[in-house]
């Protein structure tokens, strides 16, 4: 289980705090997804969990103990939004290697299987995908790490609808044995699955004058 407790983060940079006040809680085997509408926070939130950026305040916990960003990272795999724009491997294989430099034959099938791409050609270059194995490649990417979390920014977004029934079937598969953060701004179209959620709110709304009824 994976909990955070009142996170402030408001970064040198930032006018206002990114995230206040936040806490949730991520268990193994039901994906948490985390909603919101556009600048609520929700990348931000992906870097805190995965340890690539600290909060000002708040406390996180993993089974129970607390848990610095630097062991976050080494536990943590991210999926950042549109991974396909971000591909460098000359091929399948290589790019599956970016994650884990010394994998062997039977990890990179075990990785590839997890995700539904096992029947791939490992020399096809990224690019000759499909939209779909395309996004399935970069989470058995990060599944080459063994993580115990997992994080996927915007996993559907930009794709059709079918290849998101994909997808969203792929989540189903993955997420028995991890813990799966998800943040999407259309939580409906996980409603086929079984989840808990979380919602954050739209940090612009707070500064609008409360309306008279
Ligand atoms: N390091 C930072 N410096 C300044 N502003 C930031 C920083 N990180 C995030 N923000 C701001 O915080 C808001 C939330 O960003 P983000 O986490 O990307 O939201 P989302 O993923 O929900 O669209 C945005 O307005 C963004 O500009
Ligand atoms: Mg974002």
């Amino acid at each position: 289980m994976l909990e955070l407790k009142k996170i402030c983060y408001h970064p040198a940079t930032a006018e206002e705090p990114v995230l206040q006040e936040i806490s949730l809680i991520a268990r193994l085997g039901t994906p948490l997804i985390i909603s919101g509408p556009s600048g609520s926070g929700k990348t931000s939130l992906i870097e805190i969990i995965s340890g690539l950026s600290k909060p000002q305040k708040g406390i996180i916990t993993f089974r129970g103990e607390k848990i610095k960003a630097s062991k976050r990272r080494s536990i943590s795999g991210v999926v950042f939004q549109f991974p396909e724009r971000h591909f460098i491997g000359l091929n399948v294989l290589q790019e599956l290697r970016l994650g884990h430099r010394r994998l062997s034959h039977e990890e990179i099938y075990a990785a590839l299987k997890r995700v539904g791409l096992s029947n791939i050609n490992i020399k096809k270059t990224p690019e000759e995908l499909s939209g779909g194995q395309q996004r399935r490649l970069s989470i058995a990417v990060q599944l080459t790490r063994n993580p115990e979390i997992l994080l996927l920014d915007e996993p559907t977004a930009g794709l059709d609808w079918s290849v998101k029934d994909e997808i969203i079937k792929l989540i189903k598969q993955i997420s028995s044995n991890i813990i799966l953060i998800i943040v999407t701004h259309e939580p409906q179209i996980f409603k086929s699955i079984n989840v808990s959620s979380y919602q954050l709110r739209n940090r612009r709304l707070k500064r609008m004058p409360l309306q008279e009824p």
